[in-house]
């Protein structure tokens, strides 16, 4: 496990029961940072995570402390590429900031790391507190030739991160 984690036994990585669904949909709503992720779907409350769910190449995990549901998030490859992408990571509203954002990202990291050798995410230039949690994972963002071409494109200018390699984190 990286060294992000302080796994106590009671945390696990499972993919994601459609039963979840509509809890997952709750947390997504509950920020700022995630209700962007499908703005004016607020009624669409259990069709919006399985639809994820059904995107080409992506795989939706929901972190559990014992039985309970606690974190979500998604990972993201393309057949035939090497790279990975992290996304639509969420802890429930109640049990943020107690060290689970970074359990999550570790093992979602463990899970991407076995499927392509480049592990990105993208993050809101605001969200600190998500930076922060995915720097004490590893990530770094990338160059800024790297920014402007994965930025190419899309709706908003998302900070790109990618995994440093080990020998490059300080
Ligand atoms: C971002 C998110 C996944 C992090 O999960 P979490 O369980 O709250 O995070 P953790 O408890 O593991 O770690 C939080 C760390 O961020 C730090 N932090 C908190 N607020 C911060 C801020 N505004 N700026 C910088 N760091 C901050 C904390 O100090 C803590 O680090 P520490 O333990 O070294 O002190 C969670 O807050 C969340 O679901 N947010 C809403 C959705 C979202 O923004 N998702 C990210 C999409 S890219």
């Amino acid at each position: 496990m990286s060294q992000c984690s302080s796994a106590t036994g009671a945390v696990a990585l499972a993919e994601v029961p459609e039963a979840a669904a509509d809890r997952v949909w709750r947390w997504v709503l509950s920020s700022g940072f995630s209700r962007e992720w499908a703005p004016g779907e607020e009624e669409n409350a259990v069709a919006e995570p399985a639809s994820w769910a059904g995107l080409d190449g992506a795989r939706t995990f929901l972190l559990t402390e014992g039985a309970e549901p606690v974190g979500y998030g998604e990972i993201w490859v393309e057949k035939g590429d090497d790279e990975a992408e992290q996304a639509h990571l969420v802890i429930g509203p109640q049990r943020q900031g107690e060290g689970l954002g970074r359990e999550l990202t570790a093992r979602l990291t463990e899970r991407a790391a076995s499927s392509a050798s480049r592990v990105v995410l993208r993050v809101a230039q605001e969200d600190t507190r998500a930076q922060a949690v995915y720097r004490s994972c590893g990530f770094r963002p990338m160059f800024a030739a790297d920014q402007v071409a994965f930025n190419q494109g899309q709706p908003r200018v998302h900070l790109w991160m990618e995994r440093a390699r080990r020998e490059s984190l300080t």
